[in-house]
């Protein structure tokens, strides 16, 4: 197999290095402690980590606004640690990437201060001015609760600056090919420091054009086809993976023809999981999944059930919207912007079999699936803390008074009540062969026993009721049927006679009319 295609067949772990682990004892996450934590990832099964962004910052979108591209924030450590981080991590086979954030910089990065002090500065051009806050109207809001404008004015500057984010982040121009060349620079910086690749933050917002919604455009993808083909140039095996939260139709070119992204967040199906899981039935995930068009093999998507931002609402229909947040977020501030601000055991009741079930299809579905870190071990979030803070408290390794996270005091709470570290922690799950990690670190296994998963064709599924979600993966004359109970109830499915290895226990089972308990699951090797 070709051992560029490794992510075709990966488990990914999202990690937010400040709520990790810290070693220095200032009370916030560093290089050094995730370093210290990488015998628990190789233990747990994945094979690449993805680092939320680690450059200096003014800290106002936890470092999605960047004042240097070419340093890692002191409180991190430095350029020496991450060397340290990725050589230490590669020894375990496990990739390292890191966020690159391309859209925009911090209002404090030095290109934004000349461009805003001095028309003629040669930084001026690296951002989108404007005399009137009336162009790109038909740009959407992201950020709803915070900006009622994509243009913020300047005074320094006497002109408007364009942001598709916090007003503290001005976008960049990527019409200036200086913009354009500074970006490739920035990826060769952290490649050649050995970097496995990037998850490409906020990727459809690159160009911005009239009479557009300023998103997908063909510029956008003209760029990062060019920022595809150096890396393929001059570091094969290294991966770009796409943030583009875009329905079915506009994700799809991401992929290009082969030539743009590696793989993308399957950001359609994410919603649709929880749809599909509150209402018992598959319709939800089955109707997107119809309406997903296929991808070039050389790419694969990345499946996730939460990461460190809102579950996003944004590509669901206004209703749905609605429907989801009476359902997940009945407490206004369970909500931000257009999503909810919660993790995933918090938002199925802390109920076992629906985190298990949760998991089952978002190892089984097409993709490569990526763990948010934290939720492999069932913790909870503490919506008191702002914007998107109380999905990224500590990890909670023990149950010690600062949970084993830091000598000194977490720079935020950590959680209390049902999901303190008390109740829920590594070291007490790590001992307990029954417990959500352990679960967890199974399906890895099976996952990774099984090409199919990663390289099979899929193949939906009747069964007799739309309260289980069945199909099957198929690779090289192995095929694996994969049954979950989405309801609360028992289901009976009708099968057609056969016989099947459960890949779990080896047990031979014998397919008919077979009855799922309520959330069951069940990863079948089919046996004709
Ligand atoms: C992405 C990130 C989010 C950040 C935004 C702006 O959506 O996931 O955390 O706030 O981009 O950079």
């Amino acid at each position: 197999m070709d051992q560029n295609l490794w992510y075709k067949n990966a488990v990914f772990y999202e990690i937010s290095v400040s709520a990790f682990k810290d070693s220095s004892g200032d009370g916030r996450g560093d290089l050094r402690g995730l370093a210290e934590k990488l015998d628990y990832l190789q233990k747990l099964g994945v094979d690449c980590v993805w680092l939320m962004p680690i450059y200096p910052s003014p800290l106002k979108d936890d470092g999605y606004d960047i004042s240097d591209y070419y340093n890692v924030a002191k409180s991190f450590g430095g350029l020496d640690d991450l060397k340290f981080l990725v050589d230490n991590a590669h020894t375990r086979s496990i990739r390292v990437i890191m966020d690159l954030v391309m859209n925009h910089t911090s209002d404090e990065h030095p290109w934004f201060q000349s461009a805003r002090a001095d028309q003629n500065s040669l930084f001026h051009g690296y951002y989108v001015w404007s005399d009137t806050d009336k162009k790109y109207e038909e740009a959407r809001i992201i950020f709803t609760d915070v900006e009622s404008s994509n243009w913020t004015w300047d005074e320094k500057a006497g002109q408007y600056y364009w942001h598709r984010f916090y007003a503290s982040q001005p976008d960049l121009n990527f019409d200036n090919p200086k913009v354009q060349d500074e970006m490739l620079n920035i990826a060769r910086f952290w490649l050649d420091m050995g970097i496995d690749g990037f998850r490409v933050d906020a990727a459809p917002y690159l160009f911005e054009r009239e009479n557009t919604n300023c998103e997908n455009l063909p510029e956008t993808h003209a760029y990062l086809k060019k920022l595809r083909a150096f890396m393929d140039a001059n570091y094969p095996g290294r991966i770009l993976l796409c943030e583009a939260n875009q329905w079915p139709e506009d994700v799809r070119p991401y992929f290009g023809d082969g030539d743009e992204f590696h793989m993308g967040f399957h950001f359609p199906i994410m919603p649709r999981i929880y749809m599909a899981l509150k209402k018992g039935r598959v319709d939800d995930m089955l109707g997107i999944l119809n309406r997903m068009p296929s991808i070039p093999d050389n790419c694969q998507w990345c499946t996730f059930l939460r990461n460190h931002d809102e579950l996003t609402l944004e590509m669901v229909t206004p209703e749905e919207r609605q429907w989801m947040w009476e359902q997940y977020a009945p407490e206004l501030r369970m909500r931000l912007n257009q999503g909810i601000r919660r993790r995933l055991a918090p938002l199925l009741d802390n109920d076992r079999r629906k985190i298990e079930l949760a998991n089952s299809l978002l190892f089984t579905l097409p993709g490569s699936p990526i763990i948010y870190y934290g939720d492999e071990i069932g913790m909870g979030d503490n919506i008191s803390l702002d914007d998107r803070n109380g999905v990224r408290t500590p990890m909670q390794w023990n149950a010690s008074p600062n949970a084993g996270f830091t000598k000194s005091k977490p720079y935020v709470p950590l959680l209390e009540g049902e999901y303190s570290p008390e109740h829920v922690n590594v070291a007490s799950q790590l001992a307990d062969p029954n417990s959500l990690f352990n679960t967890i670190h199974r399906m890895i296994t099976v996952h990774k026993e099984h090409l199919a998963f990663g390289w099979g064709d899929f193949e939906w599924l009747n069964v007799g009721t739309n309260a289980i979600a069945a199909y099957k993966r198929t690779y090289k004359g192995e095929t694996m049927l994969i049954l979950n109970n989405l309801s609360d109830k028992k289901q009976t499915t009708h099968l057609q006679k056969s016989k099947a290895v459960d890949a779990f226990t080896h047990e031979v089972v014998t397919l008919d009319t077979t009855t799922l308990q309520p959330y069951q699951y069940m990863w079948l090797i089919l046996k004709d």
